[in-house]
């Protein structure tokens, strides 16, 4: 990951990757045809591979190219409005198609499908099918599918590819900070039963799974039957080769899954930990829970327990109210926790929430001047992190194989993402020398 912007999605995606089957481009002339488009987080990810499955069962052949597509599918992202936005072009994109002749039938799905502005949506832009977050199993029917009714599916194959899978151990969340719609749209939190995740990620391990990804909205509160997150992680890290999970929120962390991490072979070192706030004004209109000392606190056990560890955070700027002094206490707080990369976003109304509403709206040109501010700090100390690699060796497991230039995807063990020149396919492990490092990667060539 170590990438840093105003327009990630809403659980960081850990490297720029292809999305999932792009690889697999079926040619598009013989027997029904399907696009899926994926924005937003990692839980959407997941998501449309559920779906992927889905539409693949039912004797769609997968296509990249809306064109080329009889059926598309938009798994959307509502978190802020540019997401909507961008989802807006491609519907009208898609309208053309079907005046051409070419897309027969369009489907919105994921958290737009889930809020009030989908139905406006689906007149405006006449879309055959949608659906929530909750409800994606009716696509098996719409496809031609027996009916399903189930919520997870445990025979899903990895979703990077046969080496990587993500693990949804929650969904939903019981929080309702200010500016956010996930609630709406994500509903309460609902936690699987400890047996059945380490069930799930016994097959996928069995099934050649290298890399298992704990994902939740707040993936850290999972409890179930008197068992905390760090129970879980700790028995997940047990049955699986590799592990690492997303996304957290700190009123949950507790210390003991902070040392764990830095214990446990199997855990990746890397914690992604949105603050949002540096100063405790606003972490309070945000109904954070937390105050910024609890945060520091939490990020000094961390980098005790894992002192090469990677750390990222969520940012967000100009939250109505947010004051020039809360503003320079942000960047102090990046400043001090040094992180090695975050996500900046600038705040986004949503309606709905209690944000939206709220007075004290801060003018795009702050706005834009902050984001600045913020973005230049976490740049200048992911590059000063990063340089401290350079010269190192390290063992890089291979997320995505060499593209032409030869380069593969990598990571580190403390979660740094690396290109590294070598051959060898995903879900191996190379060792090689850091030549190299910008704010976002570490560049290496290979050695054996
Ligand atoms: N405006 C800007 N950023 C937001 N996020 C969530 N809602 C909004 C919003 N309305 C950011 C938060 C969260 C991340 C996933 O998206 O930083 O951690
Ligand atoms: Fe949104 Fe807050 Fe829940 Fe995260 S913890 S999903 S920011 S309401």
């Amino acid at each position: 990951m170590n990438s840093t912007s105003s327009e990630t999605p809403a659980a960081p995606i850990p490297l720029s990757r292809k999305p999932p089957g792009q690889g697999r481009t079926h040619a598009p002339s013989v027997g029904k045809t399907a696009c899926i488009r994926t924005f937003g987080c990692q839980m959407n990810v997941h998501d449309s591979d559920r779906m992927r499955r889905m539409i693949q069962d039912a004797g769609y052949a997968e296509v990249q190219r809306y064109e080329d597509a009889d059926l598309v599918i938009l798994n959307t992202c509502y978190v802020r409005e540019n997401a909507v936005d961008r989802v807006k072009g491609h519907l009208g994109e898609l309208n053309r198609l079907r005046r051409e002749g070419r897309v027969k039938k369009v489907a919105l799905t994921g958290c737009i499908g889930a809020a009030d502005e989908s139905r406006t949506l689906q007149e405006t832009y006449n879309i055959d099918l949608v659906l929530g977050t909750h409800n994606t199993y009716e696509l098996a029917e719409f496809v031609g599918l027996p009916t399903m009714r189930e919520t997870y599916t445990p025979e899903l194959p990895g979703t990077e590819g046969e080496h990587s899978a993500f693990v949804t151990i929650m969904t939903g969340c019981n929080y309702k900070c200010s500016y956010c719609i996930v609630p709406t749209v994500r509903g309460r939190m609902i936690c699987r039963p400890l047996d059945g995740v380490v069930a799930e990620v016994e097959h996928l391990v069995a099934g050649g799974t290298k890399y298992v990804t704990l994902l939740g909205q707040t993936v850290d509160a999972w409890r179930h039957e008197g068992k905390r997150f760090c129970d879980l992680l700790e028995a997940v890290s047990e049955v699986a080769p590799r592990v690492w999970f997303t996304t957290s929120h700190p009123s949950n962390m507790e210390d003991r899954t902070l040392r764990a991490i830095g214990e446990r072979d199997t855990i990746v070192k890397r914690l992604h930990l949105p603050v949002q706030s540096g100063s405790d004004r606003m972490l309070k209109v945000m109904h954070r829970g937390y105050k910024a000392e609890r945060y520091r606190r939490k990020i000094g056990v961390f980098r005790e327990a894992a002192p090469d560890g990677t750390l990222s955070t969520d940012i967000i700027v100009g939250h109505p109210g947010e004051t020039e002094e809360d503003h320079e206490q942000t960047l102090k707080l990046v400043e001090d926790c040094e992180f090695d990369s975050a996500y900046i976003f600038k705040f986004s109304p949503r309606r709905g929430t209690e944000a939206a509403d709220l007075p004290g709206v801060v003018s795009d040109a702050v706005v834009q001047r902050r984001f600045l501010e913020v973005l230049r700090e976490i740049e200048q100390n992911a590059f000063k992190r990063n340089q401290r690699k350079v010269g190192g060796v390290e063992e890089i497991f291979v997320r995505h194989g060499a593209t032409e230039s030869g380069k593969a995807i990598g990571e580190t063990w403390s979660g740094h993402a690396v290109h590294v020149d070598t051959a060898a396919p995903p879900g191996s492990y190379v060792r090689a020398t850091i030549e190299s490092a910008g704010p976002h990667v570490l560049y290496a060539s290979h050695m054996n």
